[in-house]
């Protein structure tokens, strides 16, 4: 088991406000870009050669991933002119790929969070002699997913992307968006045009009697499509939940990148990173949150699961809860900012502007 195709083509509109510069694949989770800990997890499983299928924002990966050598690993990149959808963009790096017809070759949604044992999807695809192998986790709500159910034996009995009728929900077994392929069964994919892997390929190949093999593990799994779940992923990865080798220091409650700046009697919880040259002030309470990269946080803040981004300003006093602050925004002092709340990037709001508490 050598290569792997990650897919990073996504735009991350519901990161937006945070992300005018940067994809989503790129906003640090614990202290480094996403993408590392995905890139990193894979390098750990074996796997030493990785395409980057992009299709958006893609000149950012190059320079920062380069050759892929500092993570031990030979990357290449493949940009689409126009987005050819998951399965289009699977098909567009073939040329790429090193492995013989029957090998297997792997390929990661990038935008999940997961602590896959990437080596036992790979066992169960050789063992079960499947032409596809994915993961599958159990999730309370399915809609927002491909459902996968399986026969006794694992095999898959149907794909059904993002189901619109109750009817349609047959299980609670999702895709979880990493997959083993035959390498042949790659090359069937029809070639320039928009593919959906889930809507066409998977289904396309039930129906032709191949044989899609399913497992279920239930380890840690999270999709980052919204910035509450893309905090709570960087909490996760601080606190050792998820499990990285890209973490940029020992796993526990609090990251301090090594030119951060934080009072002494500043509080970091529940998997806080503070980014490189930011700086936190004196008596802060910070929970659960990403504080990026120069950003500053004001004597007295009380932060908590938010993503402050890089440069960002945070006044004194002031109340974050379940925000997305975007990079370089100022907020004033005593201000109070509640859930959902996305300043964008560059914004400014002043002094005592906003609050949420009641009157009484
Ligand atoms: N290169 C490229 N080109 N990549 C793409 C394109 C494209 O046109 N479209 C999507 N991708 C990438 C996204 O960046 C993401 O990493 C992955 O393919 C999946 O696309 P999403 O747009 O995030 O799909 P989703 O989250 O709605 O659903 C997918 O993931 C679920 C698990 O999180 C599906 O695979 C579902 O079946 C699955 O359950
Ligand atoms: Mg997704």
């Amino acid at each position: 088991m050598t290569e792997a195709i990650l897919l990073v083509g996504g735009k991350g509109t519901r990161l937006r406000p945070l992300t005018v510069h940067t994809p989503k694949p790129m906003v640090p989770a614990a202290g480094v870009p996403f993408l590392t800990h995905q890139l990193a997890r894979a390098r750990a499983a074996g796997v030493e050669h990785i395409v980057l299928a992009t299709s958006y924002l893609a000149e950012v990966f190059e320079p920062y991933f380069g050759d892929g050598s500092e993570l031990g690993l030979h990357l290449e990149y493949v940009t689409e002119d126009e987005p050819l959808g998951t399965g289009g963009a699977i098909r567009n790096v073939a040329s790429r790929l090193r492995s013989g017809p029957d090998e297997p070759v792997l390929i990661f949604n990038g935008d999940i969070l997961t602590g896959l044992d990437i080596e036992a999807l790979v066992s169960t695809h050789r063992s079960s002699g499947a032409d596809v192998s994915l993961h599958l986790t159990r999730v309370e709500d399915p809609r927002a997913f491909g459902l996968v159910p399986t026969d006794s034996t694992g095999r898959v009995t149907a794909f059904l992307e993002k189901p619109q009728t109750p009817e349609e929900i047959v299980t609670d077994q999702i895709n979880a968006g990493a997959y083993v392929f035959r390498r042949s069964v790659i090359d069937t994919i029809p070639a320039g045009r928009p593919v959906s892997v889930e809507r066409e390929t998977f289904p396309g190949l039930l129906s032709s009697g191949a044989h899609l093999q399913g497992m279920v593990d239930s380890t840690y799994w999270l999709d980052l499509g919204t910035p509450q779940a893309f905090v709570r992923g960087s909490a996760d990865l601080v606190m050792g939940r998820a499990p990285s080798p890209a973490v940029p220091g020992r796993c526990g409650d609090r990251l301090v990148l090594p030119t951060a700046s934080v009072a002494t009697d500043a509080k970091l919880t529940g998997g806080t990173v503070v980014g490189d040259g930011a700086v936190v002030g004196e008596g802060a309470r910070i929970d659960g949150s990403a504080v990026l990269t120069g950003a500053v946080i004001g004597a007295g803040a009380v932060i908590s699961d938010s993503l402050i981004g890089a440069g960002a300003r945070i006044g004194d006093r002031t109340v974050v809860s379940g925000a997305v602050v975007g990079d370089g925004a100022t907020v004033g002092a005593d201000n109070e900012l509640q859930d959902g709340v996305r300043v964008w990037c560059g914004a400014s709001i002043p002094d005592a502007a906003i609050r949420f508490s009641s009157d009484q």
